[in-house]
């Protein structure tokens, strides 16, 4: 079979609603963070997380670096920290931190205050895949402020419809 065109693959996976997270980390190799979709629960027992990141970009080096890492899943509320760890907006663009407030909790990597989920990681494992890094790492703390999620889907952030809103009633069962 010859391999799939790469386009008809991007343009079919767009159509797949996402979380939006921002992985940071900070230590000896200093401060970074990027926003990722490509993210998801590796196993519960041990709690682990993966995330894949393009590896020529800032932060793959210095998570391995610091070898600790933070999943903060955004809140729907949380698009502007989505854009500036995409390096999206000019203002925040030499400090991304700079676009909301930050606390830690045991790896020191920095933890967004009232994010969804934060997901304090120590890094296990990592593997080249072509163009991108997977990291696994342990979670070894952990924080929700509760909300509800920021998704993406077909390039635009989205969000979940309020409870209630589809009605059963409204269906011909
Ligand atoms: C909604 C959204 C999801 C993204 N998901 C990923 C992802 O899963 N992996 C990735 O490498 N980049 C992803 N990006 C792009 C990075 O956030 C962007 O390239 C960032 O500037 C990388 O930062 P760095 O070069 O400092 O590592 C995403 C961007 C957006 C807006």
């Amino acid at each position: 079979m010859p391999p799939i065109d790469k386009r008809l693959f991007t343009d079919a996976m767009r159509l797949a609603a996402t979380a939006v997270s921002v992985i940071t980390t900070d230590g000896e190799g200093g401060r970074v963070g990027a926003t990722v979709s490509s993210f998801c629960t590796a196993t519960a027992d041990p709690p682990q997380m993966l995330a894949c990141l393009y590896t020529a970009g800032t932060t793959p080096a210095v998570l391995r670096r610091n070898g600790v890492f933070c999943i903060n899943l955004l809140e729907r509320g949380q698009q502007h920290v989505a854009d500036s760890f995409a390096g999206r907006i000019a203002r925040w663009k030499d400090d991304r931190f700079a676009c909301d407030k930050w606390t830690h909790l045991a790896t020191g990597s920095p933890v967004l205050e009232k994010t969804l989920i934060a997901l304090d990681c120590r890094l296990t494992h990592e593997m080249t895949l072509s163009t991108h890094t997977v990291f696994v790492g342990e979670v070894i703390a952990l924080a929700t402020a509760g909300g509800m999620p920021l998704l993406y889907a077909d390039q635009n952030y989205q969000r979940l419809a309020e409870p209630g809103v589809v009605n059963l009633e409204d269906f011909q069962l």
